[in-house]
C-alpha cells in the first residue's frame, strides 16, 4: 500500500480535475478545500475503525482524506446532487486507495440505512446550506444511522464578532444567491434558496443537544479568516 498524505492528495486532485475538464474557477473551488478544512483535526475526532459517513460530501475531497488517514476506516460519502456524487466518484479514480470511499445519492434528513448502523458520521459546511426548521431533521436521522454511542462531527461556519465572520456571512449570501442562477448551478451543482442558515456557537451546541446527542469537545478553528465550529456529538 503506497504511503500517501494531503500533498499527495492535492496532487491527485490538480491531475484529475485537469483530466475530467473542469474550468479553471471549479478547479479553484477544489482546491480552496485544503485552506478551509482541517482535515487533521477532523481525522483526530473521527475514529480510526469502522463504518463512517460524509453527509453532504460534495465533491468527496474531504471523504478521500479520511480515508486516506485510516486505511480501516470505510468511507462513504452521501450528497443531494446527482452532480456532486457523479464528480466525487470520478475525482476518486486513480488516487490508489484501498478500500475507497463510495459516494451515493440521498439526503441528510434521511439518509438511507445501510446493512449495518454506521460508527461515526462528519458532515462540513452543509448545515448552513439546510433551512433552520429542517436542521432538527438532520440530527434525528443522524441519531437513527448510528450504532449506539456513535460519534457526530460537524464542521460548520459560525456565526461570531469576528470580521471574517462578517465577510463569510456577506459572501455565502452572493454564493448562494449566485447558486440560484443556471451559471451557479453549474459551478456549484447544488441550489440553495434563502441560505446561510448559520448560527452562533450556542446554536450550533443547542440543535446538537435538544436533538439526541451529548457534546464531546467544541474548537473554534481559524485555518483562514472565516471561523468554523468544529463540534464531537456522542448520541445519548
Ligand atoms: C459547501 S459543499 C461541502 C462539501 C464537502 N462537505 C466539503 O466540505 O468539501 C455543500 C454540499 O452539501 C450538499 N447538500 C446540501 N444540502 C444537502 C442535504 N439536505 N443532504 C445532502 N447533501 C446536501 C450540497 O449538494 C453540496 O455538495
Amino acid at each position: 500500500m503506497l504511503d500517501l498524505n494531503i500533498s499527495d492528495l492535492r496532487q491527485h486532485i490538480i491531475k484529475r480535475s485537469k483530466e475530467l475538464g473542469l474550468s479553471q474557477l471549479q478547479r479553484g473551488l477544489l482546491l480552496a478545500r485544503f485552506k478551509i478544512l482541517p482535515f487533521d483535526r477532523i481525522h483526530k475526532l473521527l475514529p480510526q475503525k469502522g463504518r463512517v459517513l460524509e453527509v453532504g460530501s460534495g465533491h468527496g475531497i474531504l471523504s478521500l482524506a479520511m480515508a486516506m488517514m485510516s486505511r480501516e476506516r470505510k468511507v462513504f460519502g452521501l450528497d443531494l446532487s446527482p452532480g456532486r456524487v457523479e464528480l466525487a466518484q470520478k475525482l476518486v479514480q486513480g488516487f490508489g486507495l484501498s478500500p475507497e470511499p463510495e459516494f451515493v445519492l440521498g439526503d441528510a434528513k434521511g439518509i438511507p440505512l445501510g446493512q449495518e448502523p454506521y460508527a461515526a458520521l462528519f458532515m462540513a459546511e452543509v448545515l448552513y446550506l439546510v433551512p433552520y426548521e429542517e436542521q432538527k431533521d438532520v440530527f434525528r436521522s443522524a441519531g437513527k444511522a448510528l450504532s449506539s454511542n456513535g460519534i457526530f462531527v460537524v464542521c460548520e461556519l459560525v456565526i461570531d464578532w469576528s470580521v471574517g465572520s462578517f465577510v463569510q456571512r456577506a459572501v455565502s449570501r452572493v454564493l448562494t444567491i449566485f447558486s440560484m442562477s443556471s451559471w451557479g448551478r453549474t459551478l456549484f451543482g447544488y441550489r440553495v434558496k434563502g441560505a446561510p442558515f448559520l448560527r452562533t456557537k450556542e446554536g450550533w451546541l443547542e440543535i446538537f443537544q435538544t436533538n439526541g446527542f451529548n457534546i464531546e469537545t467544541v474548537e473554534i478553528v481559524r485555518k483562514t479568516i472565516f471561523p468554523h465550529i468544529l463540534i464531537r456529538g456522542r448520541k445519548r
